[in-house]
């Protein structure tokens, strides 16, 4: 039966393929998100590392000026999704229409994932793309840096977690005054019940607004918009992307930029002990404008073993939170703790099992020698995919698939790791 899933993991990555770049699933995202594109170069470099490169130039070449690769590149227009490029009105100055926003940069990580596949062949390609890896982490270091260092998201959307509670407070205080009629078009694809509320939509529509008469100034965003909140996925992908790009710098012999990133990372801790909760045992989001955190444990928090965090206090705290979440959750990783009373199995980011969450979480933890918690996330995620197939994310508690069907990272995260093609995890 695996021969099968892996051929079939393939072609939904051909078919999703529009030419150089991938949409995460025909109808619900007809165009190509920045990190469901990182995921997707990993998917295509198990079979077509040509390929896979050409996914990450395709999302470089919709970078800004000011170095931010943005969240979502309009090279058409669908009027089958909603915001499309006439509401977010932004690119002007790049190659392509895009988004306001950006989002984690996954795509960073899997550039050394592919050149680490083929030095040799990947060497020129990597050359190519340097200015623009580096210009993109410079811009989340200046134009996105929090208390401590703590990196903002200015929107719902640029976490790519777009109605975790994580935002719940910090989103109350946005007002939706002012947002004329619009039409959804997510909720024409998929059931309502999985996707984020119409009070939750308002807010994400008059953020937009506001950062388009801002004239998506990304730096007077995050300091004086509506909404601004550190969020620790942001900070590990970061952090992760920070220790990999420096690997790429040495190999290219780039030492300046080497040099640069190693002392941002230097003071990586201040950024993780701004979003310590010790009441939680768990890293949390942190409302910028308020000083508050949030009171709850989301599946970002476990991403810090892949950012590189090994403060045995701290950590040693947050695997007891990990092991009480993995014990409520009979199919891991949930992205939001079960003993939350907002806990909603179904909902996007307020419950579900995000396959490429899994994997980031377990390669964190396989490094930090916690192989028994990675071989459960990894077995669990063999189990969903089999038992739901390529589903955009699933239920936690009985393994069935929610959101879009046929979906890129889940595709790619089958081939790279959860299939048992896979020799180790
Ligand atoms: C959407 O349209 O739901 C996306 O998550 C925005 O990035």
């Amino acid at each position: 039966m695996t021969p099968d899933l892996d051929e079939r993991a393939a072609a939904i990555l051909r078919a999703n393929d529009r030419g150089g770049y991938t949409v995460p699933t025909a109808g619900l995202y007809p165009y190509q998100w920045n990190w469901d594109s990182g995921l997707a170069a990993l998917g295509f470099a198990q079979f077509d590392l040509d390929r896979a490169w050409r996914e990450l130039e395709t999302l470089a070449e919709a970078a800004w000026p000011n170095g931010m690769w943005p969240h979502i590149v309009f090279r058409a227009d669908d009027p089958d999704y909603f915001p499309g490029p006439s509401v977010w009105d932004a690119g002007g100055e790049a190659a392509f229409p895009s988004s306001g926003v950006s989002q984690p940069p996954v795509a960073i990580s899997m550039a050394r994932l592919l050149y680490e596949r083929d030095p040799e062949f990947g060497r020129p390609r990597l050359a190519a793309l340097m200015p623009k890896l580096l210009a993109w982490r410079d811009w989340f270091r200046r134009d996105r840096a929090g208390h401590g260092g703590a990196i903002l998201i200015t929107h719902p959307w640029e976490s790519g977690r777009d109605n975790a509670p994580d935002w719940d407070a910090a989103l109350a205080n946005v007002s939706a005054e002012g947002v004329g009629p619009y039409t959804r078009r997510d909720t024409a694809h998929v059931d309502p019940a999985m996707r984020p509320t119409r009070a939750e939509y308002d807010r994400y529509i008059a953020l937009v607004s506001w950062g388009r008469a801002a004239g998506w100034d990304t730096g007077r965003i995050a300091r004086e918009g509506p909404f601004a909140v550190a969020d620790p996925a942001t900070t590990f992908i970061l952090m992760r992307a920070d220790r990999d790009l420096m690997a790429l710098a040495e190999a290219l012999g780039e030492a300046e930029a080497a040099r640069r990133i190693a002392a941002d990372l230097d003071r990586a801790g201040d950024a993780a002990a701004a979003l310590w909760s010790d009441a939680l045992g768990a890293y949390v989001a942190r409302d910028e404008r308020t000083g508050r955190q949030a009171d709850c444990i989301s599946s970002a928090a476990f991403l810090a073993w892949y950012g590189g965090m090994r403060d045995p206090n701290r950590e040693g705290r947050l695997m007891t939170t990990l092991r009480a979440v993995l014990q409520a959750a009979p199919r891991a990783l949930p992205s939001l703790d079960p003993r939350d009373p907002r806990f909603d199995a179904r909902r996007y980011w307020r419950g579900p099992v995000w396959a490429f969450i899994n994997w980031m979480v377990a390669r964190g933890l396989a490094e930090a020698g916690h192989h028994a918690e990675a071989a459960r996330l990894r077995a669990d995620t063999r189990a969903l995919i089999e038992g739901a197939g390529f589903c955009e994310y699933f239920d936690p508690t009985d393994g069935s698939g929610a959101g879009g069907r046929e979906f890129s990272w889940t595709a790619a995260v089958w081939l790279a790791w959860a299939s048992p093609a896979h020799e180790e995890g």
